[in-house]
């Protein structure tokens, strides 16, 4: 692997008595689209907060772009997620909100914001508080955080919640032109078609026998 991409070995996470993660193994490449199913709570999430960062594993390793995270770094650098339903200032508009996340990194401003809101299809109500926004609108903003920065990984939960079938074939199309600039893209799905639309590889979690 050339540095860049996900790759995760031999993790392992617990909570408590409840054994959720045991010996993972998964790699995205570039370029490369890899989806995660599996039924409620066999640990989706989990995995992906571990790759995130935002959870730290028991045993085992995460790579991103070529650091360790945990080690290397807290947070991945070129990492763009969605983690659940993302949450944003209610009384900020969307595009506020989204400027306040881009001064987290400080590497882009109002060129690339106002791209990725119109990439999702929300230019229009940028000024519009996020408490107004409907759920699908919110979901779309998480999205368009989500690619701001132009990351070279993306880890998606569930991006396609609360989308009507515009915006989620809006969503695929995005996500393919990522996939085909080179992104690696990690991302779970509880839509088969999606599933099968988008990725390349699958990779089934089942939830661990007590
Ligand atoms: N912070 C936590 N503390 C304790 N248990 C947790 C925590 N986070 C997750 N779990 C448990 O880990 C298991 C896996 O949860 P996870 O959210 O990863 O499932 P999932 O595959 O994403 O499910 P879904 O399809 O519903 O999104 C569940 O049994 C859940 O209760
Ligand atoms: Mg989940």
């Amino acid at each position: 692997m050339d540095g860049m991409g996900i790759r995760v070995e031999h993790l392992y996470k617990s909570f408590g008595k409840e054994r959720v993660l045991t010996d993972v193994n998964l790699t995205v490449e570039p370029g490369e689209v890899v989806g995660l199913v599996g039924e409620n709570g066999s640990g989706k999430t989990v995995l992906m907060k571990c790759v995130c960062g935002f959870l730290r594993p028991d045993r085992g390793s995460v790579t991103v772009g070529g650091k360790r995270v945990g080690k290397d770094c807290d947070f991945p650098e070129s990492l763009g997620v969605i983690i659940e339903t993302p949450g944003f200032l209610p009384y900020r508009s969307g595009y506020r909100n989204l400027k306040t996340l881009a001064a987290l990194r400080g590497r882009i401003g109002r060129r690339e914001i106002d791209e990725a809101l119109r990439a999702v299809g929300l230019y229009e109500s940028r000024r519009k508080a996020v408490a107004k926004y409907s759920l699908g609108m919110r979901q779309r903003l998480g999205i368009a955080q989500a690619i701001m920065e132009d990351p070279a990984v993306l880890v998606l939960d569930e991006p396609f919640n609360g989308l009507d079938k515009v915006a989620a074939a809006r969503v695929r199309a995005i996500l393919l032109a990522l996939r085909d600039r080179g992104k690696a893209i990690l991302l779970a799905s509880h839509n088969p078609l999606d599933i099968a639309e988008l990725c390349g590889r699958i990779l089934e979690m089942e939830v661990q026998p007590a």
